[in-house]
């Protein structure tokens, strides 16, 4: 069988942005995966065809909502549910398509099938072995799910069976108020269903901004979004087109139960490493299930390295990316680097929600002394302009220096306008770099500078 450079286990946002990098530094390189198409996840079943989603929803609640007011006239238009499907996997065809097309400009090979590792330097697949001086290990993530709970893809769902849901349901359970039952929540939502979100913790989001976590559930329940809050979920009850939710409310008291067409479980997501025989290999593991490894990515296996949702931190396809990218200089005798101080976190509902950096509760829980510099989008004339003045932009630098440590942004493109301050960040500058630099008007981003003028002399329009 072939002899390679590096072999990646793994064709999602991790292993195929390795495998481009890797044969640019001029390796020979393939990439084992079993899907039928390439990009793992988040352009089969994940990010992508979420935002498809998104997008069209959006679409409809600008119809519903707003185009009467800006003097569009007419029928509201109506929802063919197997069409927005059929446009969503249009959309995800061409991503996937789009790595197929990379793959051959950049060379590597893709070895269809399912990956183990028998011994360090060699993959299987099938009957095959193939040769390899490196491996990576991108092999992701699967969603996990609760005690009680059987995921069934159809009345029970993980985000999976949600985005492919055969009818739009009456009602909606989601479990988990996290970034999944948020933005797939508002999908149904906006597309008519009860939609009602059970959470353990009392707030939105857990860990963001406690600002944004406040103005975010407040934005979604005006949009029709229900929430038990402070409620674990204790187990789901289904019949053949039914579920019962049942719940108990941490203050104490009796369980509760809530109907439902359809339960979505977004609890959470595990690193998945089935069936590559890490065991038999003897590959470190963390308590947590995740693959252990240096701060350059190598696993105690010489040769074996691993990225992505199967390691420790974020599961975010851009986490994985970077990493993924910085792994490939390692293996070419460069130096990979992730800063992993700088990785934004973005849920892409209207309005969206970005944050990078730290949050002013645990700076100051750790005694730092922080100024922070707010500004609303009501002040944004922009934002006024498409009905999106709600939310704001937070930055939080150090009282003394300036120096900007992180931001949280709820508005209108803000998944985009977090970037500003990843450079900032980057760079090490203070608010006053950011308040200095001139800002188009009228631009979303201008409240990004007044937050940062807020941080020092105070915001203009505020
Ligand atoms: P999550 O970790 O974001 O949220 C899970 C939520 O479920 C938490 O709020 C938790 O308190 C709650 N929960 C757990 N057990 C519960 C129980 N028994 N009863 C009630 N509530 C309970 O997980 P999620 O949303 O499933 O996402 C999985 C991963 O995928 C995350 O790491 C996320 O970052 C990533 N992802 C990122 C996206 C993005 O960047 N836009 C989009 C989708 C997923």
């Amino acid at each position: 069988m072939a002899n390679y450079d590096v072999i990646i286990i793994g064709a999602g946002p991790g292993g195929y942005v390795s495998a481009i990098r890797c044969a640019q530094l001029g390796l020979k390189t393939a990439v084992v995966e079993g899907r039928e198409t390439l990009g793992g996840t988040c352009l089969n079943v994940g990010c992508i065809p979420s935002k498809a989603l998104l997008h069209a929803t959006h679409m409809l609640h600008e119809a519903e909502h707003n185009f009467a007011d800006m003097g569009l006239k007419g029928k509201t238009p109506s929802v063919d549910w197997p069409q927005m499907k059929s446009y969503k996997s249009d959309v995800v065809g061409q991503n996937t398509g789009g790595i197929e097309f990379l793959f051959k400009k950049n060379k590597i090979d893709w070895i269809k099938g399912w990956a183990s590792i028998p011994a360090a330097g060699k993959v299987q697949v099938g009957d095959d072995v193939h040769e390899a001086k490196n491996i990576v290990i991108a092999s992701g993530s699967v969603p996990s799910s609760l005690p009680g709970v059987e995921i069934d893809e159809k009345i029970v769902v993980t985000s999976t069976g949600a985005l492919e849901l055969p009818k739009v349901p009456k009602k909606m359970v989601v479990i988990g108020a996290g970034v999944i039952g948020l933005e797939l929540g508002s999908v149904y939502a906006r597309l008519g269903s009860e939609v009602t979100v059970v959470e353990y913790m009392d707030a939105v989001c857990p860990g963001m901004d406690k600002d944004v976590q406040r103005t975010f559930k407040r934005v979604l329940e005006k949009q029709g979004l229900k929430f038990i809050m402070g409620a674990a979920v204790q187990g789901v009850e289904t019949t053949k087109s039914k579920a019962k939710v049942k719940y108990q409310p941490k203050k104490g008291g009796d369980e509760e139960m809530i109907d439902a067409d359809v339960v979505l479980v977004a609890t959470g997501r595990k690193p998945y490493a089935d069936g590559l025989g890490l065991d038999a290999l003897g590959v470190k593991m963390t308590e947590r299930g995740q693959i252990a490894t240096d701060a350059q990515w190598r696993t105690n296996v010489p040769g074996v390295y691993a990225i992505g949702d199967v390691i420790e931190g974020p599961m975010l396809a851009h986490k994985a990316e970077d990493e993924g990218m910085a792994v490939a200089e390692v293996i070419a005798g460069k130096h990979g680097h992730v800063n992993y101080g700088v990785i934004p976190g973005v849920v892409y509902t209207t309005p969206e929600v970005a944050t990078v950096g730290a949050t002013e509760d645990a700076l100051k829980a750790e005694g730092r002394k922080v100024k922070v510099g707010k500004f609303n989008f009501m002040g944004n004339a922009r934002a006024k302009a498409v009905h999106q003045g709600e939310g704001f932009a937070k930055i939080i630098v150090d009282a003394e220096t300036d120096r900007v440590l992180g931001a949280a942004i709820i508005g209108p493109a803000a998944g985009d306008m977090i970037h500003e301050i990843c450079v900032a960040m980057e760079f090490g500058a203070s608010a006053e770099d950011i308040a200095l630099t001139c800002h188009a008007h009228p631009t979303y981003s201008e409240a990004v500078r007044e937050a940062a003028l807020a941080c020092g002399d105070g915001a203009i329009h505020a």
